[in-house]
């Protein structure tokens, strides 16, 4: 059994019974997918061949790092909102630190990709790197409460971590963050763009199973925290693209009648031959969008940069 604080544990196991038990489609939140051994599986994941999405996100990173910062206003101290390990922001920390002294502030609620950011971007000249355990906009607000009456923030939003959310709730996301920022102040986030759908399909469902374990990881987990007792072989990884929302979902397919107990979450439940949990979504946007999407709330979109080898974009956001 994993030792975890029991407010840890009690607030996992009411996200799962909540979702699992919602009538309708079962759900599983995305976020649980990133425990020590997902956030391994997911790190697996970016080097996949057919996952072409963080290559794109880092080579813009590395390409245009000198012009994105000489866009955004000084003295200015950046915040990162699920750094994972941190390796892509390298590029934008360096870039700064050679004109100024520069403070990092990961927001990550995984502990072990957080001590992993630290352990890659502390050793940076001019750099200091404070971490934040915290949900997003929670640790968002601690860091823009904490800095100076003139200091600029610019916040990174890469790896197209807002396709995770519905297109409405990314929205209301987005202002969300730009209500604790100050005008002048700048995001850059990396959206992934649609691109034909076989490739998306491969890049959400490997032939070396990598993505389909990452999925799965997430019932082990359940079993290890929540004393459940899912029976892992008897579900498979399905990958689809929803045409009408122009996302990638990832589903657990249960292959046969099945009751599962999570005594931890106090449920029992019993699952259909091809029902499915419905455990992500990563929407994929047109370059044209982001600009009508900063309009709406609350930003303006100075600057878009698009691979040329994956259709991705980094887009600099900033504050009205
Ligand atoms: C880290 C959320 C951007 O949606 O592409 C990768 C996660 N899921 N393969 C994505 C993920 C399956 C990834 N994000």
């Amino acid at each position: 059994m994993a030792m975890l604080a029991p407010t840890h544990v009690s607030e996992f196991a009411a996200d799962v019974r909540e979702s699992l038990t919602k009538p309708g489609q079962r759900e599983l939140p995305s976020k649980y997918l990133y425990d020590e051994v997902g956030s391994a599986l997911f790190e697996a994941i970016c080097v996949l061949p057919e996952y072409g999405l963080t290559r794109a996100d880092a080579r813009l990173l590395e390409k245009h790092s000198r012009e994105i910062v000489a866009r955004v206003p000084s003295p200015v101290q950046v915040a990162e909102l699920g750094s994972g390990s941190g390796k892509k922001t390298r590029w934008i920390l360096e870039a700064l630190a050679r004109r100024q002294k520069t403070y990092y502030y990961p927001i990550e609620i995984s502990p072990h990709a957080l001590a992993a950011c630290e352990k890659e971007l502390a050793q940076i000249d001019l750099v200091s790197v404070v971490g934040y355990e915290q949900p997003y906009l929670q640790g968002l607000r601690s860091v823009a409460e904490s800095r100076d009456e003139d200091g600029h923030l610019l916040v990174l939003f890469l790896g197209s971590t807002i396709g995770n959310f519905d297109r409405d709730a990314g929205e209301m996301f987005l202002r969300e963050m730009r209500d604790t920022l100050r005008p002048d102040d700048a995001l850059l986030l990396g959206t992934d763009l649609e691109k034909a759908v076989e490739l998306q399909l491969l890049a959400y469902d490997d032939p070396a199973g990598v993505t389909a374990a990452f999925n799965l990881n997430l019932l082990a987990r359940i079993n290890r925290e929540l004393g459940a007792d899912f029976d892992l072989s008897c579900f498979r990884h399905e990958a689809r693209w929803n045409y009408a929302d122009r996302r990638i979902e990832m589903h657990l397919l249960s292959t046969c009648r099945q009751s599962v107990r999570i005594p931890a979450a106090n449920l029992r439940m019993a699952l259909d031959e091809n029902e499915t949990i419905w455990t992500e979504s990563s929407h994929k946007y047109k370059a044209e969008e982001i600009p009508e999407m900063a309009e709406r709330t609350g930003f303006r979109c100075e600057a878009q940069w698009i691979d040329e080898e994956w259709p991705f974009a980094q887009n600099l956001l900033v504050a009205e």
